[in-house]
Order: structure tokens, then sequence, then C-alpha cells
């Protein structure tokens, strides 16, 4: 029988409860269908990081890049600064692994309200460059504490990173039903790596005549996403702009805890890595009310990537009918805990 071996990394917070939650509902998905998925836990979290001073041991990449992909939870801790925790681990993951293309749908799942008006319009993946750009880590702080001090974080563009991406997104956007494709760049102001990025979209065009584009900037595109949600397909945008974005759409679409991403490498040299987009929200942590959606949406999108789209699609249309019955959690305004809404989709399944 085909085995997968996924390696499951719950990080910080709740990503330890929608982790556990997510490999629960994928073995009762693998009995059900023709496949095993062999899960192997590692305990990469600023827990590890606090006891022994990394998030990754030596060597540790080297053993992840045999696994087929990579289930994560989350990383964050209020006792380590975010900027240690994100590239003690996910950066080191995600750019080690060049795993360049971050996919992020968003679509108001059926039983679910939406602040918008018109929120079922929503129907977006939005694909944010993954390796570079403004979180390449480039700059520096000179002078430390003077009044002379200086601080610069310069956003790294190359024609390969930015030619991917953009082919990427064109070949994804001619995958989909609208074949629409917006172009999301700030190139008003930020007149050489934002230039690079829509001269290098406009010479990828003609190779796509099917695909239809805009170019909107990233300050628009905010109030387009508000106003005119049927008017956005698949957006293409830089690793900050599109972080930003990808929190708008996760809101607009009725909850930051339904959010799923897929971290990938399209060549499939490495690993590509599936997890939530929520974080480790200690808030809510060791309460047991995390909603695990977002990390059942990751695992669908996982499968895909896998090659079991049938199993890909049992699983969402699971999640859809727990979501259409309102087993919610309280983030969506519900009494339901962690563990319900999992029975729930694995009844579903
Ligand atoms: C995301 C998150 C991360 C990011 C945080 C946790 C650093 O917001 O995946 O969107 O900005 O990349
Ligand atoms: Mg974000």
């Amino acid at each position: 029988m085909k085995t997968y071996r996924i390696a499951s990394i719950p990080g910080d917070g709740i990503g330890k409860e929608v982790i556990a939650a997510g490999i629960d509902v994928l073995n009762s998905l693998s009995e059900k269908e023709n496949f095993r998925i062999e899960f192997t836990a590692f305990d990469w979290s600023s827990e590890r990081y606090l006891k022994t001073g990394a998030y990754i041991p030596e060597g540790g990449l080297d053993t992840l890049k045999t696994f087929d992909a990579i289930f994560f939870g989350a990383v964050g801790s209020p006792d380590v600064p975010d900027h240690i925790s994100l590239w003690g681990l996910r950066l080191p993951i995600c750019q080690g692994f060049d795993q360049y293309a971050n996919v992020r749908p968003s679509r108001v799942l059926p039983g679910v309200d939406s602040p918008l008006k018109n929120g079922t319009a929503i129907d977006w993946v939005i694909v944010r460059e993954n390796t570079e750009g403004e979180y390449s880590g480039s700059g520096g702080r000179v002078h430390k504490g003077l009044p002379e001090e200086i601080a610069t974080e310069t956003s790294v563009f190359t024609r390969v990173g930015v030619e991917r991406i953009h082919r990427f997104a064109f070949e994804l956007a001619k995958s989909r039903r609208r074949k629409h494709l917006t172009l999301v760049t700030k190139s008003n102001a930020q007149r050489h790596g934002m230039v690079l990025w829509d001269e290098i979209f406009f010479e990828l065009k003609p190779e796509f005549p099917e695909v239809q584009t805009e170019r909107v900037l990233v300050d628009a595109m905010t109030t387009r996403m508000v106003l005119k949600p049927e008017s956005i397909d698949t957006v293409v945008a830089s690793n900050l702009h599109a972080d930003i974005l990808s929190d708008l759409a996760a809101a607009l679409s009725g909850s930051l805890g339904i959010a799923p991403t897929a971290n990938l490498n399209p060549e499939r040299k490495f690993p590509s890595m599936f997890e939530p987009i929520h974080g480790s929200a200690f808030d809510i942590t060791g309460k047991g009310i995390a909603n695990p959606i977002a990390t059942f949406w990751t695992a669908a999108m996982m499968l895909d990537h896998l090659g079991e789209p049938k199993a890909a699609a049992r699983l969402m249309k699971a999640i859809e009918r727990t979501t259409e019955e309102q087993v919610f959690t309280p983030d969506l305004g519900g009494v339901h805990d962690t563990c319900a809404v999992t029975n729930a989709v694995k009844r579903a399944l």
C-alpha cells in the first residue's frame, strides 16, 4: 500500500492542539482510502529553543529533507522575541527548502458568516513569494543605542525569484475557472524592486493568453477586497504584501481560524510544508478551543500535493459538511471545542 512519510512539527501554542487534531483526521481518512500515512514528530519549538539554544538541532534540516511533506503547527512564544522564533524555525525551512510559492486560498465555507455583505463572492487564491523580498533578512544596525543609530531593512528581489513566482501564479490562474490574475505591487513608490515585479509579469503575460490580468497597487487592493470581492480570483504579490493581504482575506472569509497555507517547492526537490496561518495564539492555548479547520484544510492541500486528490476532496467535503452544520469553535461564534469539531469532521468523512 502506498505510504507517505510526513514530518509533523506542532511547534508552539495551539500548534500542538491543531496538529494533533489534524493527525487524528488524516489517520481516519487514510484508513478509508487506499494509502497510509506515517507521521514522525519533531519537537522543534520555542520550548526546545529555551532549553537548548536552538529551534532546529544540528543536521535537522538534512533529516527533514527526507520526508514527503511537512505538517507544521505554529511558531511564536511570549518568552522569545518574534524575530528570533521566526528566523529560528519557519524561515530556515521555507528558505532552505526553496518553498518559494506560498499558496493561500480563501473562501467563505458553507454556514460561515463573512463580515462582507457579498462575502460568498470570495473565492481567491493569494500566491505569496516566500523566499526573498522584504523577508530576505538583508540589512543591519549601526551605532546601536546612540542618537545616530541607523537600521536598514533591504528588500531583495531577484529576476530568478520574481520570474518563478509569476510563472507559478500564471499557471495556477490558468487552471482555475475564472482564469484571472491580479498583480499586486507598490511600484509607484518602490521604484526598483516593485518595478522589476511589474516588468517581469508583463514579459511573461504573452505566454498565457488565456489568463486575464490586472495590476493593482497594494493599498488600493485592500479596498478592492472589501468593496468588490467578486473582481478578484488569483493574486500574486511579494512576501510582505501578500502576508498582509492574506490576513485581511482570512478575516473577510470568516475567521483566521479557517485559513490554510501551503509552502510549496514546485520542483519537488525538497518537501513542501503545510500549515494553518493563524499562528500560536497564546491567549487561547491549552483551553482546547482552537479552531482545527485551518489545519484540516491545509491537510487537504497536502493530500492534493502528494497526489491524493480524491482523498483531498473527501476531506474538503467533510469540512464543509461540518461548517454547514455550524459545529463551530468560539472564533466562529460557536460553543464547540477542538475535539467536537474534529469528531464532527471524522463522522462526516
Ligand atoms: C504568516 C505569518 C508569519 C509571516 C509570521 C508568524 C512571522 O504571519 O505566515 O503569514 O509573517 O510570515
Ligand atoms: Mg501573516
